[in-house]
């Protein structure tokens, strides 16, 4: 059973600027949750009840959004409102969080890095708020977290991707060994259409081995001069195994605008079927 789920929360998201000028993109909401919620949600929903975040300078929000506001408890106790606030509280109840700050941005895998204070050496869930997932009645963590306990080394969430998309992700080169789960055997961050070695494209979900932290101290600098968590997965995955598993259900890239807006559209939509 793994316990805790590292949340990656220290970037800048640029590609939101200006409204992520004050305010950390993690709280950016869809319909009336913030990001962050839905993947703490789905976390808790993979047993996941110790929740780690890499915050940097600017993100007070996201604490905040986990403590006690006792201001506004005290303001609509007793009323119709508190109805808002169950899916929240019941958060706050099930699970404990903490925080590490990543000094400089210096890309994801540095950023999990820093989270190995939080971590310790025990496997470990980690979800990038920015990539929303639905996996209806099944979360995506939870399906990552079945085929850990079967295999018992890293997995990587995969998708596959329209080529004009790809050089925006790490891509998987593998052999399959089950429907949809394949056994990684080359990867490459952000290539050219040229380069991809497949059409299967990492997204933002991991159960990565405390072994992951010694890679990662050390590899050098990748592309764009950022520690690269693609870099350690494959080193990772020429000592030992790494699987990519093709998850099952719906993902929308919320670090786009466009992914945002779709994403907004799909779950109002839902929203207003579920009354
Ligand atoms: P992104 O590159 O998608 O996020 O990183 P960003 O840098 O915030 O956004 P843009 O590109 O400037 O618009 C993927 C995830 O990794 C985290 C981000 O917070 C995001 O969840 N990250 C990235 C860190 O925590 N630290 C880093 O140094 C880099």
């Amino acid at each position: 059973m793994i316990r805790k789920c590292l949340f990656p929360a220290a970037g800048y998201g640029t590609r939101f600027l200006p409204a992520t000028k004050a305010m950390p993109k993690e709280v950016m909401p869809i319909v009336n949750k913030p990001l962050i919620q839905y993947g703490v949600e789905e976390a808790l929903e993979a047993g996941m009840h110790d929740i780690a975040i890499v915050t940097g300078r600017g993100k007070r929000a996201l604490e905040d959004h986990f403590d006690v506001s006792y201001e506004l408890e005290h303001q609509i106790n007793g009323t119709d409102k508190e109805a808002y606030l169950a899916d929240i509280r019941r958060l706050m109840d099930q699970c404990t969080f903490s925080y590490t700050r990543q000094k400089e941005m210096k890309g994801l895998g540095h950023a999990i890095l820093t989270g190995e204070t939080l971590i310790g050496r025990e496997p470990f869930g980690v979800i990038l708020a920015d990539d929303l997932c639905d996996g209806n009645s099944d979360g995506v963590m939870a399906q990552m977290a079945r085929i850990y306990a079967k295999y018992r080394c890293s997995v990587v969430a995969i998708e596959e991707v329209p080529q004009d998309q790809i050089e925006k992700y790490g891509v998987i080169a593998g052999s399959e060994i089950e429907d949809g789960l394949f056994m990684i055997s080359d990867m490459v961050e952000k290539p050219s259409p040229e380069e991809a070695p497949s059409n299967l494209a990492i997204i933002g979900r991991y159960i990565l081995t405390p072994d992951i932290f010694d890679i990662l101290r050390e590899t050098p600098p990748g592309r764009g001069g950022e520690i690269q968590i693609t870099d350690a997965l494959l080193t990772q995955a020429k000592r030992n195994m790494v699987l990519a598993y093709k998850f099952k259900g719906r993902r929308f890239d919320c670090g786009s605008v466009a992914g945002f807006i779709e994403a907004t559209n799909y779950y109002y939509e839902r929203m207003r079927d579920d009354g």
